[in-house]
């Protein structure tokens, strides 16, 4: 059994950051396929009410049901469960300005109703309505970029996060284009480990384009295996790729930065 929780049943994460984007969406979307490919039953929900675009990255535009209609017509978040076509369950939230104003506060224990893994993308900073979804999650994943001003946001998050007795699972340090910190010197500063280092890739923007997860698009891509192994490390199991997976990784990396000319 996982010492962060419940590793056969699953546990509720909330993907946070002390600074807007960080890459929240994009981690949040990527863990979860990989959760999913590991045989997991995840559910991802978009908890950033006043920036929505989880949906939006998996191209759900306009969802017949929502988080906030849930929450605002005190309905079941099942009825909001969409299954995307790579078999990923996901509850969107509303794009209308109608709903702008929805609250978090209510959530209580409507993440634990839903089982499984349950990753919660937050809005950016620790507004009330990211701190009712951490208040209702097992741990918090924090991602920053390797600059000062997202890794000062980071402090502030995991302090939060140790005050409201919650877990800090671990720091995704995303976007590795600047080495103004380094992922070391990250882990020192916040007293966290690091959970895995994605490095920036090309191929992010063109899997939002293609409207499925970077893992799901280009599974051998550098930061898909990034992505991959923190989901290992999160289900407490070995990332341990073939030798031909690396190649495919080399060639693809090659493929891109020859495309990206
Ligand atoms: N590792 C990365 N490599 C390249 N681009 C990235 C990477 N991570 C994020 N991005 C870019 O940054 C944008 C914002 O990321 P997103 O996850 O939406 O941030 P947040 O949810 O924290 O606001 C993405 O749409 C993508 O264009
Ligand atoms: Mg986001």
């Amino acid at each position: 059994m996982s010492s962060k929780g419940d590793s056969s049943e699953g546990r509720i994460i909330s993907v946070a950051s002390g600074k807007g984007g960080t890459g929240k969406t994009i981690t949040t979307l990527n863990l979860a396929m990989e959760l999913h490919k590991l045989g997991k039953d995840v559910t991802i929900v978009d908890a950033d009410l006043e920036d929505p675009n989880l949906g939006i990255n998996l191209g759900l535009y306009s969802p017949q049901s929502t988080i906030n209609e849930s929450l605002e017509k005190d309905r079941s978040l099942v009825e909001a469960v969409h299954i995307h076509e790579t078999g990923m369950r996901l509850i969107p939230a509303s794009l209308s300005i109608n709903y702008i104003n929805t609250s978090l506060r209510s959530i209580d224990k409507a993440f634990k109703k839903l089982g499984g893994y349950i990753i919660v993308d937050c809005g950016p900073g620790l507004s009330e309505n990211v701190v009712s979804c951490i208040d209702q999650s097992d741990s918090v994943i924090a991602v920053t970029n390797p600059m000062r001003s997202a890794v000062s946001g980071a402090v502030r998050l995991t302090e939060m996060v140790k005050d409201l007795d919650k877990t800090v699972e671990g720091i995704v340090v995303n976007n590795l284009t600047s080495k103004e910190i380094s992922p070391k010197e990250i882990s020192s500063i916040t007293g966290c480990d690091v959970l895995g280092e994605v490095p920036y890739d090309i191929n992010i923007d063109r899997s939002i384009v293609n409207k499925k997860p970077l893992v799901h698009h280009k599974p051998y891509s550098k930061a898909s295996f990034a992505y991959r192994k923190i989901a290992h490390d999160i289900v407490d199991e070995e990332f341990k790729p073939k030798a031909k997976h690396h190649i495919r990784r080399y060639v693809d990396s090659l493929l891109s930065s020859l495309m990206a000319r």
